[in-house]
Order: C-alpha cells, then structure tokens, then sequence
C-alpha cells in the first residue's frame, strides 16, 4: 500500500491494543498518525512505544465530549478510525455508561471531524453486536439475538447504535463510511491486566495462579491475531464498499477448554485451570462468516499456535518492564511534555 505516504490517519482510541498496532504499522508505511485517547483501558506505554516515530502525534482527549472533539474538527485526515470504547466483558459493569457514550455521542462526534475532512470512516463494532446468535458462522446479514436491557447491553447495544448511527449518518452527510465487526483478537500490546481470555490465561499461567474457565468450558469462540485484524481493517478501509459491514474474525471454532489446552501445549506453561460459574450472561458461541472480506482478497495468516507463543513473549516483557519501573528509583518529571509550540495546536501532546 505504497499511496500511504500521503496519508494522514486519525486512530480513536490510539492507545489501546488494536490502536497500537494499526498505528505502528500505518507509520511503518510513512503514513502521519494522530492517536486520540482517553486511557480509559489504553496504556500509556503502548503510546510511548508509538512516540519514537516522527509523524505520530498523541491527544489525550474523550471523545464522547464535543468541545475536546473541536480540536480534532481543525485537523485534516484522509482516514479516520474509529476505535474507541471501553473494552473487557468485567468491565461492562464498570464502564457500562462510557462504552454507551463512546459509541453514540463519541461516534458522532468522530463522523463530524470525517466530514470536515472528508476522509474515509471506519467504525469498529464487535461480534457482540450478534449476541447470543442462534445461527454459524454468522454472516452480516445476520440480525442477532441481542437483550437491549440484559448485563452485557451497555456493550452490544451501544455497538449497534454505532452501527446504525454509522450508516444513517453517512448516507444523510455523505461521508463514505464502512463498518467492521471485530470476532475475538488477540495479540502484542494487551496488558497483563487484560481480562479477555488470551492475555488472562497466559498472564496468570506466568504467574503461577489457577486459570478460570467460566462454565463448563464448551462454548466456543474463534481467535485472530492481530496482524490478521490489522490487515484486515486496511482492506476493508480501501476496498470495502461504502456503507456495507463485514466480519472480520478466525475461520476455526475452538472451545475454551481446548484453547486452555493449546495455550499450555503452545508455551511449554504448566498450571490448571479452575471451573466457574459466569459472573455474567455467556454467548455459547460465535463463528465468523467472513465470506464478505474474503472477496475484497483479505485471508486469515497466523496459526494460533504461532500467535500465542508471540503473545507469550510479548506479556514477559511487559511483565518484565512493570517490574524495572517499580524498582527503579522515582525521578520527578511531569506526567506529559507539550510537544509543539503554543498556537492552534498546542493541545498536542506526547508522552515523555
Ligand atoms: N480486540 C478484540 O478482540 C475486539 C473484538 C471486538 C471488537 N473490538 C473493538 O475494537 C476496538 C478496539 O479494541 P481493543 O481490543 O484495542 O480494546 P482496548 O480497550 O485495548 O482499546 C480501546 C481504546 O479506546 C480508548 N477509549 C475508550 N473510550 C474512549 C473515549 N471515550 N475517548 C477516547 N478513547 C477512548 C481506551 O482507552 C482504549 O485505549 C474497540 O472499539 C472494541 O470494541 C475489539
């Protein structure tokens, strides 16, 4: 993709785990990444890895709030990604409120700074927006089985309200839009502190502790790496058709008991696991149709197996580098460095 020297890329929620690694790869292809986040689940050191590159800028904004989104509307982009919300099934409860307004007020304000620019619009919505879906695989067409005021709905319907907002917004505006729906992704740059399955086997399997398996571990789910994903979500942001949705997850469904089984096998990581019951409402199962992306060339590449040895090794090092920062002497410096003058854009900042 040899035009992204031209590009100039807005990534909402920049600092989170599938953030990072668009980021990173959109600047390795000399694109300029502006990276707005609110930290909400995003990690700083995922921004101070990205800082190094000279067209990558960071904002440290919500977007659900229209004033702090005025600074976005006197930027110019080619693409804007919109990625942003507060993710992790434990933290519907806590976040339940954030991830209903990211989606909604947040969305909207990101499909205004699009228009202004008239840059292309991605909107990333999740498997979840399925539900508990009676049919496999799921293809778009698909209409869910979703309860608006069930535990999980601050999620899933915040996401479907995105979804529709997406595509009413950008036929009335037009604005050339497209919707992905994410199926389970894993890979470098999640925390340890991440509660979705991969990162919390592996983390407490480095830790010695007992892994929970919710139920009795036979519901199922697909994985994708995120290189996969990444991939992916360029596709479908240079070839996808404007206005349309389409999946993008693992071909393969594994149970979470197999995947216990795989991630041991994979990383020579011994321990148990421990059965109980879920503290929310589970979906039996999700299966992507990615019929749809496959048409526009995308394929799924990295083996699981493969993926997780790599997420292994990425988790040690986090670990490793938690553990330096705790034990090396505190030295005083302030939280952000402005790294731009005064002047329009003196809200820029980046990391130290
Ligand atoms: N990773 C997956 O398996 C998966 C699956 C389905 C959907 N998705 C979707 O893909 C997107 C990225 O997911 P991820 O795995 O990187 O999650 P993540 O939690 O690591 O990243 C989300 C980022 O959005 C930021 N954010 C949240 N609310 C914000 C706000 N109001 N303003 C600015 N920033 C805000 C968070 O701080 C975080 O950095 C999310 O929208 C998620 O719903 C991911």
């Amino acid at each position: 993709m040899n035009k992204t020297k031209e590009l100039k890329c807005l990534i909402a929620g920049g600092a989170g785990f599938v953030g990072t690694n668009l980021a990173r790869r959109l600047l390795e292809q000399g694109a300029s990444v502006d990276c707005a986040d609110n930290f909400s689940t995003g990690r700083k050191s995922n921004v101070a890895d990205l800082a190094r590159y000279p067209k990558f800028r960071f904002l440290k904004l919500d977007i659900a709030d229209a004033a702090s989104c005025n600074r976005l509307l006197r930027r110019r982009y080619s693409h804007v990604y919109n990625l942003a919300c507060p993710t992790g099934v434990p933290n519907i409860a806590l976040l339940g409120e954030e991830m209903l307004m990211a989606s909604s007020l947040g969305s909207l304000n990101l499909l205004k700074v699009a228009r202004r620019s008239k840059a292309k619009y991605l909107f990333a919505s999740t498997a979840e927006a399925y539900g508990d879906p009676e049919i496999f695989p799921q293809p778009e067409s698909y209409v869910g089985k979703v309860d608006p005021v069930g535990p999980r709905s601050p999620y899933e319907e915040g996401k479907r309200f995105g979804e529709a907002l997406t595509r009413f917004w950008g036929r009335k505006h037009n604005v050339d839009v497209r919707i992905v729906r994410i199926f389970n992704t894993y890979g470098p740059a999640m925390s340890p502190d991440d509660q979705r399955v991969v990162p919390q086997m592996l983390s407490r399997l480095i830790a010695g502790k007992p892994v929970p398996i919710y139920g009795d571990g036979s519901q199922t789910r697909t994985f994708l790496h995120v290189d996969d994903l990444v991939r992916g979500l360029l596709t479908v942001m240079e070839k996808g058709e404007g206005a349309e949705v389409y999946n993008i997850g693992g071909a393969t469904q594994i149970t979470i008991r197999e995947l216990f089984e795989l991630v041991k096998t994979a990383t020579g990581l011994l321990g148990k696991a421990v059965f109980e019951k879920h503290f929310i409402a589970d979906h039996r199962g999700r299966w992507p149709d990615t019929t749809k992306i496959q048409a526009l060339g995308w394929r799924q590449q990295v083996a699981l197996a493969d993926g997780i040895r790599q997420s292994h090794r990425d988790l040690l090092a986090s670990i490793e580098a938690r553990r330096v920062t705790k034990t090396a002497p505190q030295v005083k410096r302030p939280a952000l460095v402005e790294r731009r003058p005064a002047g329009p854009d003196q809200q820029w900042q980046t990391l130290p």
